[in-house]
């Protein structure tokens, strides 16, 4: 199936699990990829497997580490004076933050910047390459996990009471609320050409938190022979990013590539709100304000 020939897509998190098998099948339905990743030596090998994979060559690698928001800045710049524009982005790249409260060298939070912050400002950042598109797409990767939420808007970094698991499903309650309040400013805006979704992938046999030193992880190695492929889990992105039956969503929560209802005190329009000027302050951009 090459239905995705001339779509320009972007995969973070594509050198493991679910995003590789995203970006994977992506490229193998035409669409020229690339690969956004932290380690070089990774990126170079998945891109040659993906190239094999899809039987072309239009399988690109972009280096950044996503907590680092300078090198978000320095990749973004790349991309747009690389690429014409932008009609899928897969915000996939996630992890559970260390045991021990870890910072970026702009002083946040690692979890938070990794899973939030970073894809907030690379989404802000390529936003113009995006609305070149006839109809673009962002795929934005939470979590169920969000459930477990527990945010204060006035300690979004977690210094006064830092916890592994609490700073893992805020993010991914961020990543959704991110998702739903991007949707209403598109629509306020008046812009037709860019839809937004998020989804949790399932729980999935990936690399996940193998190296977290956590409780989660050991659980996660033990609960492996019950969980699902690397392939089912990306089975939403993909669903996300390319089916027909879903190019005029926007702004909504998908598993198992069905359309659910989020449910947490802390979503409120007000604290999308919030959370939005908190995060533009916190990335130093500004964005469909
Ligand atoms: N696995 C599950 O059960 C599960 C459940 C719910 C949600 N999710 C979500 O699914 C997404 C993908 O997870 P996965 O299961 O595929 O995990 P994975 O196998 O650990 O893959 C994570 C990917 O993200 C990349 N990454 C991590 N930190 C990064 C950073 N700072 N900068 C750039 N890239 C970074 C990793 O790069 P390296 O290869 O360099 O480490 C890797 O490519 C995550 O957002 C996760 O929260 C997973």
């Amino acid at each position: 199936m090459t239905d995705l020939q001339n779509q320009i897509a972007l995969v973070t998190g594509a050198t493991s699990g679910i995003g590789e098998v995203t970006a994977r099948t992506l490229a193998q339905r035409g669409a020229h990829v690339i690969l956004l990743a932290r380690n070089a030596a990774k990126a170079e090998t998945t891109r040659a497997a993906i190239q094999a994979a899809a039987g072309h060559t239009q399988v690109d690698v972009l280096l950044a580490d996503l907590a680092d928001l300078d090198q978000v800045r320095r990749v973004a710049a790349e991309f747009n004076a690389r690429y014409p524009r932008l009609d899928i982005l897969v915000n996939n790249a996630g992890l559970l933050p260390s045991k021990e409260r870890k910072v970026t060298p702009q002083g946040n939070e690692t979890g938070l910047a990794t899973n939030y912050l970073g894809p907030f400002l690379l989404t802000a950042l390529l936003f113009d390459k995006l609305r070149e598109s006839s109809a673009a797409r962002i795929v934005n990767v939470s979590s169920a996990g969000y459930r477990l939420a527990n945010p204060d808007l006035n300690d979004l970094q977690q210094e006064r009471d830092y916890s592994q698991m609490f700073m893992y499903s805020n993010t991914k309650l961020y990543n959704i609320m991110f998702t739903q309040e991007l949707a209403r400013r598109l629509r306020a805006h008046g812009i037709q050409n860019v839809t937004t979704n998020a989804l949790h992938p399932g729980a999935v046999a990936s690399s996940f938190a193998g190296d977290s030193g956590s409780l989660l992880g050991v659980a996660m190695r033990l609960a492996r022979p019950f969980m699902i492929s690397s392939e089912e889990g990306a089975a939403t992105s993909i669903f996300l990013a390319a089916d027909p039956s879903v190019a005029q969503i926007s702004g909504g929560y998908y598993v198992k590539q069905k359309p659910q209802a989020v449910k947490h005190s802390f979503n409120t329009l007000e604290n999308a709100r919030k959370l939005w000027q908190r995060t533009e302050q916190l990335t130093g951009t500004s964005f469909l304000g």
